[in-house]
């Protein structure tokens, strides 16, 4: 059992390796861990500062890329899942997403429960734990006619051109019929799925003209001026290459271990849509680890940006009955997230742990971290210490034709808990 006492000696010593599939637990390499006391309400603790993940680390498997706005990358929950959880332990985040946390762990060989109170992230979650063959999917769409007789109830001449649009019509009519009559398998849902990440983005990948990124979707009247700035009209795109192009590229480098792992994790998954206050279908003590970061404060319009992905799935957002956290203040957050902890300790059994990931200091002048410590402790978890993850990285920037390169930092901070 992993002591609060061995997770600080692991960090103080702690020096990324290359390979972090490699990490052991006492590995003692010259030291960069920049440690600091810090007191809040009477409580001491640690902030322990290092590079502990890093973009340059054994590539994230492919399946990971749709895009979601404020995902986490994959290093960071590979960092908790090694060094705390074990082979067929639960895995839970109770603030999905696009499932970054449940699917390193469900390659990791782990069992996972994914909540979140967007509708879609179950959709964008779920078909990536049974992936189909490139050949099944292939074969699937050469199934589906297109009618150019199919209506859209909304005007999205701005985002398509005619013929693209009957496409996706004549997709989302099939999907949304197999849905209705129970005959939906995994091969339609994982369609549906690459088909909302393929809706609207800014290169020829996606079914739009150029626009905005595929989570951001942007409204028809803004698109309308996005056009007539850009001189561009809607080209014809081709749905099916699209959609089997992009599988293909999230297929592109799971292995054969993956595969199983995952499928293995799909047999137990547990896919919620709800409130992460409220989560009965959760056994108490059923969790080891929990490795999440919440939505932020009001910097982000989950539902506003995806209306398109909504539409295309015929979700109504405000029929889907859970509302999403859109704390305006601190104190409206903090209150939110008591009686997430409250829950999280419920769900974890004792010696399990939560890592709660408040994202980049950058830009931001409220420190979450420091909110979040308190509010765990009272919910009667033991505060381990915040991890800041600092990593450097360059950018190439082009101005006037010259390329440069130009370096930053990304800092995540992450509190990490433990339940005694
Ligand atoms: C920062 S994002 C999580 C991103 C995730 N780590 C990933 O890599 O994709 C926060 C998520 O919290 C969800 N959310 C907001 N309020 C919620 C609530 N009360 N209960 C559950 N989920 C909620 C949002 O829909 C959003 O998907």
């Amino acid at each position: 059992m992993v002591s609060k006492a061995d997770i600080d000696l692991y960090l103080r010593n702690f020096s990324l390796s290359e390979d972090s599939s490699n990490i052991s637990m006492f590995e003692t390499n010259k030291s960069r861990t920049e440690v600091s006391p810090i007191e809040l309400n009477g409580v001491v603790l640690n902030k322990y500062t290092n590079e502990f993940w890093t973009h340059r680390q054994r590539q994230a498997c492919s399946i990971h890329e749709i895009s979601y706005r404020a995902c986490f990358k994959p290093q960071l929950p590979r960092f908790f899942i090694q060094l705390l959880s074990e082979e067929d332990s639960v895995v839970y985040d109770p603030f999905s997403g696009r499932g970054t946390t449940v699917l390193e762990a469900g390659l990791l060989g782990r069992r996972i429960i994914s909540n979140d109170a967007n509708p879609l992230s179950s959709m964008l979650v779920r078909p990536r734990f049974t992936p189909p063959q490139l050949s099944e999917v292939q074969k699937r769409l050469a199934e589906i006619p297109t009618d150019s007789s199919v209506y859209s109830d909304i005007d999205l001449s701005m985002f398509f051109h005619k013929q693209t649009l009957s496409e996706i019509l004549s997709l989302r009519r099939y999907l949304l019929e197999r849905r209705k009559r129970n005959k939906e398998d995994d091969v339609d849902r994982w369609i549906a799925m690459v088909a909302t990440n393929r809706l609207t983005g800014h290169s020829t990948g996606f079914f739009s003209v150029y626009t905005l990124p595929p989570n951001q979707a942007v409204s028809p009247e803004r698109q309308i001026k996005i056009n007539k700035a850009r001189n561009q009209i809607p080209q014809y795109r081709n749905v099916r290459d699209i959609i089997s192009t992009k599988t293909k590229s999230l297929l592109r480098s799971i292995s054969k271990e993956q595969q199983f792992n995952l499928s293995r994790a799909a047999n137990s998954a547990l896919f919620i849509c709800g409130d992460a206050r409220s989560t009965p279908q959760i056994k108490s003590g059923e969790v080891q680890l929990v490795v999440t970061s919440p939505p932020f404060l009001d910097v982000v319009q989950y539902a506003k940006d995806n209306w398109l992905r909504l539409w295309f799935n015929s979700i109504d957002p405000n029929e889907s009955g859970v509302p999403i956290t859109m704390a305006r203040s601190v104190k409206g957050w903090t209150e939110v997230m008591e009686a997430v902890f409250i829950e999280l300790h419920r769900v974890c059994k004792s010696s399990g742990w939560v890592a709660f990931e408040v994202g980049e200091i950058k830009n931001r002048t409220i420190n979450l971290d420091e909110h979040v410590v308190p509010i765990g402790i009272s919910a009667g978890f033991e505060c381990v210490g915040i991890l800041v993850n600092s990593q450097e990285f360059s950018k190439t920037s082009n101005i006037w034709g010259v390329k440069n390169m130009k370096s930053g930092t990304n800092t995540n901070r992450i509190v990490l808990f433990r339940k005694n």
